[in-house]
């Protein structure tokens, strides 16, 4: 079983961008850490991280083919992407929102998503744990995947 890192828009500068907010770990430090947990837990995890909108819609479409679930970081498209929305909603694997910060305790226009309504639930805040948890539960929901 497949399970998909969907990653958008800014997310590729992680280490670089905002340390204060995001912390000082490279996308690929975070990757590499997400690899061997989902290898415990028995998946194969495969990542996609890009600044388009259409892009990360393409991925998540082939996505409901190739992938058991989906974790999905939508970068600041969470808080208006209609289109990703209707994404999620058109495929029936369970998709998992993540936030590495709070995007409740910042401002005003994070404190909306678009896209968890049709997600099984969200992440925030955690750092680069927020991705982590999402493995745990994906795997609850997949019932232990293997
Ligand atoms: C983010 C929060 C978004 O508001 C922001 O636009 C991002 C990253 C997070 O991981 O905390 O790009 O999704």
């Amino acid at each position: 079983m497949k399970i998909l890192v969907l990653n958008g828009p800014n997310l590729n500068l992680l280490g670089e961008r905002e340390p204060n907010i995001y912390g000082d770990e490279t996308m690929q430090s975070i990757n590499d850490e997400m690899l061997e947990l989902g290898r415990g837990m028995g998946y194969e995890v495969e990542y996609f991280q890009n600044n388009a909108e259409g892009r990360l819609i393409d991925r998540l479409q082939e996505a409901r083919l190739d992938c058991a679930g989906v974790i999905f970081n939508a970068g600041a498209y969470t808080h208006y992407s209609y289109a990703l929305r209707d994404a999620i909603a058109s495929i029936k694997i369970p998709v998992i929102e993540v936030h590495m910060s709070n995007v409740d305790n910042r401002e005003d226009f994070r404190k909306i998503s678009v896209i968890s309504p049709v997600c099984c639930g969200s992440i925030s805040g955690f750092g680069k744990y927020s991705y982590y948890l999402a493995f745990y539960a994906l795997n609850n929901i997949l019932g232990e995947g293997k």
